[in-house]
């Protein structure tokens, strides 16, 4: 038995929501296999803020750093968009909280599920075959650089160490080593200075692995080369500022934002979950939302957290037959509620072989 004792932070929008349903799927896989469940919820966000809070409120960190899982709903709205800098709920949320437990490695999967693949905007030879992760360094670079106001304007300064880039790229040949066995790295390094150390120390490392393929592209090119060719990758490497922008493109060729987890690693197994997709406000409260990124991003965690395949493939498994079968939200054609989805794949959860 395994005490799978996590932070749970549902935040604001859809995220209490679709993270009740992640909980009740949780609750399944604690029955069905025996573990306990030790639930840690706190605010975080806007949801933080309207308390008389922080975004990130001490509280809420000590317990992410004591449980070392971490599994997010969303954070944001335009309730909050008056607020600057900081005092926003993602900056002064998310941004921190990256920062602060090192969660360096942020891993975002591209694979279309088949039953997804006709609801895509891009033709379906675009998308057929494509099954690529993006490895985006996520505390370094431009975001967490020196910024500030002057006479002349603003400045953002973007900045790596040999020791940032290496520890990512060591993580994304890792990972294509139980995979293709191939590595494209992203830069933009005909004219940024961190992007040629990003390419010089991605050649070392990758001469620790003589199995694994590694090419380089631009980012600009990457852009075009993903749509239109995605097929050939299989883990991408990029920085902070080039990985936000490409996930958001890749999530493109999965036909539905709302089916996409995410995990931000550190070394070890500390790791923070979330979906890809953001807050929804405008659906926010109304049993729309899609679940499923969520219950996927839980699966991640009993995954690579706690070392629990059986589970996390019991979660996928009933995600799949969720998808197969139509039993899902109206983003994806069905008719069932956030809460029957979740009903619906902890049920399959607990009995496999019912649907
Ligand atoms: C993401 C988001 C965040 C980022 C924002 C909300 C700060 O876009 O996780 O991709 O830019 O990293
Ligand atoms: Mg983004």
């Amino acid at each position: 038995m395994t005490t799978i004792s996590f932070t749970y932070l549902p935040g604001d929008g859809i995220g209490p929501e679709v993270g009740a349903a992640a909980l009740h799927v949780l609750d399944a896989i604690a029955e069905r296999f025996q573990h306990a469940l030790d639930v840690d919820e706190h605010l975080i966000g806007g949801a933080a803020i309207d308390a008389g809070l922080k975004p990130l409120p001490a509280e809420t960190l000590g317990s992410c750093r004591r449980s070392g899982a971490i599994l997010l709903g969303a954070v944001g709205g335009p309730k909050w968009d008056h607020l600057k800098g900081a005092d926003r709920p993602e900056l002064g949320a998310l941004l921190p909280l990256r920062k602060e437990l090192n969660l360096y490695a942020n891993i975002r999967p591209a694979k279309p599920h088949p039953a997804l693949i006709d609801k895509a905007p891009l033709k379906a030879e675009y998308l057929e075959g494509v099954d690529f992760v993006v490895m985006r360094e996520l505390t370094g670079g431009i975001y967490f650089g020196k910024k500030g106001v002057d006479n002349l304007g603003a400045y953002d300064e973007c900045r790596y160490s040999e020791a940032e880039v290496r520890r990512i790229a060591i993580k994304a040949f890792d990972l294509a080593k139980g995979r293709k066995q191939k590595v494209t790295s992203v830069d933009k390094s005909n004219v940024l200075e961190t992007s040629r150390l990003w390419r010089r120390v991605v050649e070392e490392v990758a001469a620790d692995y003589p199995d694994v393929e590694l090419d380089h592209l631009l980012v600009d090119a990457m852009t075009m080369h993903m749509l239109t060719r995605g097929q050939d990758f299989d883990v991408v490497l990029t920085e902070n500022m080039f990985g936000d922008i490409l996930t958001d493109e890749a999530s493109v060729l999965c036909g539905s934002m709302g089916v996409i987890p995410s995990a931000s690693l550190s070394d070890g197994t500390t790791g923070l979950y979330e979906p890809i997709h953001g807050s929804a406000p405008d659906i926010a409260g109304q049993g729309k939302a899609n679940p499923l990124a969520m219950i996927l991003s839980a699966a991640w965690m009993v995954r690579l957290s706690f070392g629990l395949e059986k589970e996390a493939a019991a979660i996928e498994t009933a995600v799949d037959a969720a998808l197969y079968g139509g039993h899902v939200t109206a983003d994806l054609g069905g008719s069932l509620s956030t809460s029957e989805v979740g009903d619906w794949i902890a049920r399959h959860v607990k009995a496999p072989h019912v649907s």
